[in-house]
């Protein structure tokens, strides 16, 4: 099958939201809030960079985010932040994880970041060494 990888669009709202679940609780979000959203991201595209990999048919399989954080230190440098990705069930295994990690990185290293950061659970630490990521620091949170 031949898939390729490209920003997401508002018909993409079904199967966008449908692949997410394999990684959380998505809710219910409107085909009119999706396209907003769309919107938003599309207007703030030097700081948000979602992309999708879609298979022949151009039906979303895999999502994923590239964040870029604009900082004051290492002269004004920028950090990608990688976030929600999420292969669809009957497409995992394919290499289509290692192709999104590996666009994304590439992708921030297009806009200059001097390094891409992301947090996973301890089972997927061994996929994201295979992608080229390395262990670094520990990650907090405080939940609302
Ligand atoms: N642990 C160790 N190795 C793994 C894992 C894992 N959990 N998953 C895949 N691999 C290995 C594969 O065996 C493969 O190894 P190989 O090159 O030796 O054959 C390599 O990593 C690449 O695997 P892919 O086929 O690209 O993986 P896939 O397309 O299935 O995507 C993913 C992996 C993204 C973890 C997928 O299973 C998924 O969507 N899981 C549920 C959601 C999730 O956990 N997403 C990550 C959240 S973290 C974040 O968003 C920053």
């Amino acid at each position: 099958m031949a898939y390729s990888v490209r920003s997401p669009l508002a018909k993409d709202h079904v199967d966008y939201i449908s692949t997410l679940l394999v990684l959380t609780t998505v809710g219910e979000v409107l085909a009119d809030q999706f396209g907003q959203m769309i919107e938003f991201w599309n207007s703030n595209s030097h700081s948000y960079c979602p992309r999708v990999v879609v298979d022949e048919n151009d039906t979303v399989v895999a999502t994923g985010t590239l964040l870029i954080e604009h900082k004051v230190i290492h002269e004004c440098g920028k950090v990608g932040h990688i976030e929600d990705i999420a292969v669809a069930k009957s497409h995992q295994g394919r290499k289509l994880g290692d192709f999104l990690i590996k666009s994304l990185t590439l992708l921030a290293k297009e806009h200059n970041c001097y390094k891409v950061i992301l947090d996973c659970a301890p089972g997927n630490v061994g996929f994201y060494e295979k992608c080229g990521y390395s262990v670094a620091g520990t990650e907090m949170e405080y939940r609302f």
